[in-house]
């Protein structure tokens, strides 16, 4: 898994060796794909986020959603909510469950989580990240780090807000170089995730619109940040986290990994949920677009997993 001598940067204490890493999705990002984008090469493992009330009220999805093997390290748990101290109470909570780093999460756009004041909705209140991050990082042992946009409209202030972060003892900025209003529309302004990265000296991981290999180069050069994280084009293709293009990924390799992605999740979900929830990725490894409407339709109906696999290897054979 490490492939790198020496770190490409450190959060805090921790020595991050590699510079592309596999970025939080909610319904995506679980632990069956984010071991998989792991073993890759994707330099540390994030969480997709999970609500402070969720590990407050001692619900058992949190668990889940927090999973991690020791070989994942570093692990990062993220976390959203739009209350100081619930934050500060869940992270205690969870941060027994031995993360290596806690993450807030404040560039989620949904109305269900923004528009409470949770997600980006935090970047409309500095001084709510301020209590956050001078709460979290004087009452954690593990580095306290925080994912943001470019702001919530037009009005960006992600540079207030990137020094904010560190000022109140944050470890590490991950900045998607879009407005909540963008979601994920228009292109990644590269130009500001460069202005974070020269305003604050903790490090800086760009993200937003890194879909080939060349690009991991190409926005690290253009904005200078420590790392890029990649979110979307690791669906179709998790194998740019070894550095290769999907057209350079050799059908073998497709088969072994759908293989055992299936595996990972039939062990972790069971049965029936670890096919159904695994449908979506092979969709997305069989190159969703060249497939018929008949075909996506027969990957996504339920049946017995070994029929299943067998289907996946014919569809796979036939379009390979
Ligand atoms: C389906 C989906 C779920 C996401 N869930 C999260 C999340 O839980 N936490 C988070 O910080 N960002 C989340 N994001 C945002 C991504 O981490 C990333 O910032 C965004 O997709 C831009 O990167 P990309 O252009 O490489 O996709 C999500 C994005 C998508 C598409």
């Amino acid at each position: 898994m490490n492939k790198h001598s020496s770190p490409a940067f450190y959060v805090r204490d921790i020595p991050i060796y590699g510079d592309a890493i596999l970025a939080p999705m909610d319904g995506y990002s679980d632990w069956p794909f984010r071991s998989l984008c792991r073993e890759f090469g994707s330099a540390m493992s994030y969480s997709e986020f999970v609500q402070v009330e969720k590990i407050l009220s001692k619900s058992k999805q949190p668990a889940k959603k927090l999973y991690y093997q020791e070989v994942e390290r570093p692990v990062t748990f993220q976390l959203y909510g739009d209350d100081p101290n619930k934050i500060l109470e869940a992270a205690l909570r969870v941060q027994d469950w031995g993360p290596s780093i806690i993450d807030i999460n404040m560039g989620c756009p949904a109305k269900s989580v923004s528009h409470r004041g949770a997600g980006v909705g935090m970047m409309k209140s500095p001084l709510k990240i301020a209590r956050t991050f001078t709460k979290l990082s004087a009452k954690l042992k593990v580095p306290v780090t925080g994912k943001i946009r470019l702001g919530w409209d037009g009005n960006k202030n992600y540079k207030l807000i990137a020094r904010i972060v560190e000022e109140c003892g944050g470890s590490l900025i991950a900045i998607h170089g879009r407005t909540k209003e963008q979601s994920y529309s228009g292109n990644a302004d590269w130009d500001a995730i460069a202005e974070v990265k020269a305003a604050v000296k903790i490090p800086v991981i760009g993200n937003g619109d890194v879909k080939r290999v060349e690009d991991i180069e190409k926005m690290k050069r253009y904005t200078g940040c420590d790392a890029v994280m990649i979110g979307r084009a690791a669906l179709a293709n998790p194998w740019i986290f070894a550095r290769l293009d999907r057209e350079q990924v050799s059908p073998e390799l497709v088969k072994q990994t759908i293989h055992n992605h299936l595996a990972k999740s039939i062990e972790f979900y069971g049965d029936e949920d670890g096919q159904r929830l695994f449908r979506k990725y092979a969709v997305q490894y069989l190159l969703l677009k060249t497939l018929t409407r008949e075909t996506r339709k027969q990957i996504l109906k339920p049946m017995p997993s070994g029929e299943f696999l067998e289907l996946l290897d014919q569809v796979y054979a036939a379009t390979a």
